[in-house]
C-alpha cells in the first residue's frame, strides 16, 4: 500500500469506530461495518430488529442512517471527501450504503463541531428545565435536517397537546401488548457486560411532563433522578419524508444525527422519541400536525438540561460491530 492507501484505509476504519457511538432504537445497535482498505460499508444487522416495536425495520434503517451520518462527520472533519453511494445494490437491500475517499476536504466549522459533537452526545430522557429554547436555535436544528433531505416540522405551541395524546396513547397501547412487554423486557435487561440495550438507569420514571416518553421501567428497577422539571421550556420536532421507503428512512436517520449533533453543538440537551410513530395510529395523528402531506419517522425532543449529565449508554465491543477481513 502507498502512505496514501494507508492513511485512507485508517481514516474508513477510525470513520466505523466514531459511528459506534450514533444513537439506536432501544440501543440495539443494529449495524454492521465491513472496513477495506478501500472502501467502508454498512450493512443492517437483522438479528438485532425489533419484530414487535419495529416490524417493517423502519427504525433499524433510522439508526442506521444516523451511524452513517456519524461516519460522512467523522470522515469530513478528519479532511476527507467520501463518495458515499446509499444501497448500492437491490440484489443486497441489507447493504445500505458504501464509502470511499474520493480526495481532500476542507471541513466547515459545522462539520467540525458535529464532529466533536460526538462524543458529548447522549440521550437525556430527563425533563429539561423552563429555559426556552431561542427561535434561532430551533431555525438551526430544522436547517441540519433539512441539509440531509428530510423535512423537520417545529412543533407549534398549540400542537402539543396532540403530540401529548398521540403520546399517551401509544405507550398504553403498546404495553398493553405482551409481546411489546417482552420486547421490553428483554432490551432492558441486558447483563452489562454486553454493552447493549437500555438499562433503567439511564431512564426516568414516569413523572409529570409536557409529552410523556416511553416508560422503560414499568417492571421497577432503579431509574434517575427525574428532577422537578417538566419540559417546560422543550421544544419537540417531527422529522418525515415524503416517500416511506428503506431510501427514505436512511435519510430520516442521517437527519436525525445532523439534528442531534447540532442540538448538542449549541449546548442543548436531546432525546428522539420513537413509540408515537411505532403505533399506527399515533402516527396517523402526527401526520396530521405536518405542513402538507409527508411520513413522520421519528420525533426529537430538545432543551436545556439539568446540571449533570444522565447517565451514559454503553456500547458492544468495537471488534463485534466492524469486520476487517477481507
Ligand atoms: C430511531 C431511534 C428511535 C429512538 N426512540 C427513542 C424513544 O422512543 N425514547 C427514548 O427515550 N429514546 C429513544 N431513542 C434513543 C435510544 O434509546 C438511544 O440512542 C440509545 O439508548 C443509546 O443511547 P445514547 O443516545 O445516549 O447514545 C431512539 C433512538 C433512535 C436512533
Amino acid at each position: 500500500m502507498t502512505a496514501d492507501e494507508t492513511i485512507s484505509a485508517r481514516a474508513l476504519y477510525d470513520a466505523a469506530r466514531t459511528a459506534l457511538a450514533a444513537p439506536s432504537i432501544f440501543n440495539t445497535q443494529p449495524w454492521r461495518w465491513h472496513a477495506a482498505p478501500d472502501r467502508l460499508r454498512l450493512h443492517a444487522d437483522r438479528q438485532r430488529q425489533l419484530l414487535t416495536a419495529d416490524p417493517q425495520g423502519r427504525l433499524l434503517t433510522v439508526s442506521c442512517g444516523a451511524a452513517l451520518h456519524h461516519a460522512r462527520i467523522a470522515l469530513a472533519a478528519a479532511g476527507h471527501q467520501a463518495d458515499v453511494r446509499e444501497l448500492p445494490d437491490p440484489a443486497d437491500p441489507d447493504l445500505l450504503a458504501d464509502l470511499r475517499i474520493a480526495g481532500v476536504h476542507e471541513p466547515s466549522l459545522a462539520e467540525l463541531q458535529a464532529c466533536a459533537a460526538i462524543r458529548r452526545r447522549h440521550t437525556d430522557r430527563r425533563p429539561f428545565t423552563t429555559q426556552p429554547v431561542a427561535e434561532a436555535t430551533c431555525r438551526a436544528l430544522v436547517v441540519a435536517g433539512e441539509l440531509e433531505h428530510a423535512h423537520v416540522h417545529l412543533v407549534g405551541v398549540e400542537q402539543v397537546g396532540v403530540l401529548a395524546l398521540a403520546a399517551v396513547r401509544a405507550g398504553a397501547l403498546q404495553l398493553s401488548d405482551p409481546d411489546y412487554r417482552a420486547e421490553l423486557a428483554d432490551w432492558t435487561h441486558r447483563p452489562p457486560w454486553s454493552g447493549e440495550g437500555v438499562p433503567t438507569a439511564t431512564t426516568v420514571r414516569a413523572v409529570p411532563r409536557r409529552v410523556p416518553i416511553r416508560d422503560y421501567a414499568p417492571f421497577g428497577g432503579e431509574t434517575m433522578r427525574p428532577g422537578r422539571d417538566t419540559d417546560a421550556g422543550a421544544r419537540y420536532l417531527i422529522l418525515f419524508t415524503d416517500e416511506d421507503t428503506p431510501a427514505a428512512w436512511l435519510h430520516a436517520g442521517q437527519a436525525l444525527s445532523a439534528v442531534l449533533l447540532t442540538a448538542t453543538g449549541h449546548g442543548l440537551g436531546s432525546a428522539p422519541i420513537s413509540d408515537v410513530t411505532e403505533v399506527p395510529g399515533t402516527r396517523d395523528e402526527l401526520r396530521r400536525l405536518l405542513p402538507g402531506l409527508g411520513r413522520p419517522q421519528v420525533c426529537v425532543r430538545v432543551g436545556y438540561a439539568q446540571p449533570g449529565l444522565p447517565a451514559p449508554a454503553t456500547r458492544r465491543p468495537y471488534e463485534e460491530s466492524i469486520n476487517t477481513a477481507p
